[in-house]
């Protein structure tokens, strides 16, 4: 159902309560997810973004409740990701001669996908469209997650139409996100940030910096996930930047899988040594193989190092971290701290391999790691809180 924005827009999106999985297995999405469209009625007509494929018969009959498709005069297409065009096919269906705008890459990856010779439009940053009392301006911002991204601004209502960026996977019954709890908003929006926007941190920057350089006014933000950003937009932003900014707070995050508890008896020894030698650190102790996956990328990104134990299996560790280390690699994370464990029996290598996977990762390592043959002896117990306080110690922020 469409729910009207002000005079001249309207959200006519999917709001997804049953997406649990987004990304094939790679982001669990606990509290849904939407996929926002936008439909504005100046003297010309414009859809921005679409629905994902599995809700385009459903996008399009809910179009047409609101307007005559023949009376769309302009598509735009700010990202080509299936979550936004997804419903193309469906739409071009009845109406294919329609100019659907994008950037050059947008092209690429709409045709790459649906093999159609549809009506493209390209546009670069600082085209714009005039469809009567507003001016539409594209910025392109390549890599804000792919190589086509854009965003839209709307003059005079001053909306930047800002697709996936200052997004969250949330299905929610409000359209705004001042009418949710914040820790809720915000918990969604920095483990989107970590899981999504972290490996272009550079590039987040650089477009804030370019936007506020283009000194035009923006009073609402529209993301093509969750809640749309209407009051005090800037606290986004603001937050983008800093996160941009090789983020951290004062948290270590210990990983860790086991066989046979013994290296979840040294992580939690190892906790206890750092709570011991700092009282303002907060320690979290996830085991990886139980746990979230998606919402450990944001512990991660939140942490100003990481500990991440595993006992040595086949010459090698345990599959949960070697997941886990994967998607840490992806976030390339700088100015972060680590330091690795776990447990072995004979040859004991996987303290040694996760060092090497850890600096691959971009991990300043802090020390060589702690190995403790068998199960933790009292005196092994004291060599991982002596551990925890000797990691404590060398990560005290400056
Ligand atoms: Fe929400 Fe990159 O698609």
């Amino acid at each position: 159902m469409a729910k009207k924005i002000n005079e001249y827009v309207k959200w006519v999106g999917k709001t997804d309560w049953e997406l649990k999985k987004f990304h094939g297995d790679e982001y669990n999405t606990i509290n849904g997810s939407s996929y926002n469209s936008y439909l504005i009625e100046d003297e010309k007509v414009v859809l921005i973004d679409t629905a994902w494929k599995p809700f385009d018969e459903e996008f399009v009959n809910n179009l047409k409740k609101e307007i005559d498709l023949n009376k769309i005069d302009y598509i735009i297409a700010n990202h080509g990701e299936v979550d936004h065009s997804g419903s193309l096919p469906k739409l071009m269906k009845e109406i294919p001669n329609t100019p659907i705008y994008c950037t050059a890459n947008g092209v690429k990856s709409i045709k790459g996908q649906y093999h159609e010779e549809w009506n493209f439009v390209t546009v670069k940053t600082g085209d714009t469209l005039n469809i009567g009392k507003h001016t539409l301006t594209f910025i392109e911002a390549p890599m804000l997650h792919w190589p086509d991204t854009m965003f839209t601004y709307m003059d005079k209502e001053n909306i930047l139409f800002s697709n996936d960026a200052f997004g969250q996977h949330m299905a929610s019954e409000f359209l705004y996100a001042d009418e949710i709890d914040k820790g809720v908003l915000y918990n969604e929006a920095i483990k989107y940030y970590a899981n999504i926007v972290a490996p272009f941190s550079m590039m987040v920057k650089n477009k804030i910096n370019e936007i506020l350089k283009m000194n035009v006014k923006i009073d609402m933000i529209c993301p093509s996930h969750g809640l749309i950003w209407r009051k005090n937009p800037e606290e986004i932003v603001n937050k983008y930047y800093e996160w941009a900014d090789n983020y951290k707070e004062n948290q270590i995050t210990i990983l860790y899988d086991t066989m046979w508890n013994d290296t979840r008896l040294m992580a939690e020894n190892i906790a206890k040594g750092i709570n011991l030698a700092d009282k303002d650190v907060y320690v979290k102790i996830i085991n990886t193989a139980k746990s979230d996956k998606t919402a450990i990328l944001a512990d991660v990104f939140k942490s100003k190092a990481i500990l991440v134990g595993s006992p040595t299996v086949n010459n090698g560790y345990l599959y949960s971290i070697a997941g886990i280390m994967e998607m840490i690699k992806g976030l390339k994370l700088k100015k972060k701290k680590a330091a690795s464990f776990g447990s072995f029996g004979w040859s004991g290598e996987a303290v040694k391999l996760l060092n090497e996977e850890l600096t691959k990762s971009g991990f300043e390592l802090v020390n060589e790691g702690l190995r403790c043959m068998w199960t933790p002896t009292e005196e092994d117990k004291q060599k991982c809180i002596d551990f925890g306080k000797e990691i404590a110690e060398k990560t005290k922020e400056e």
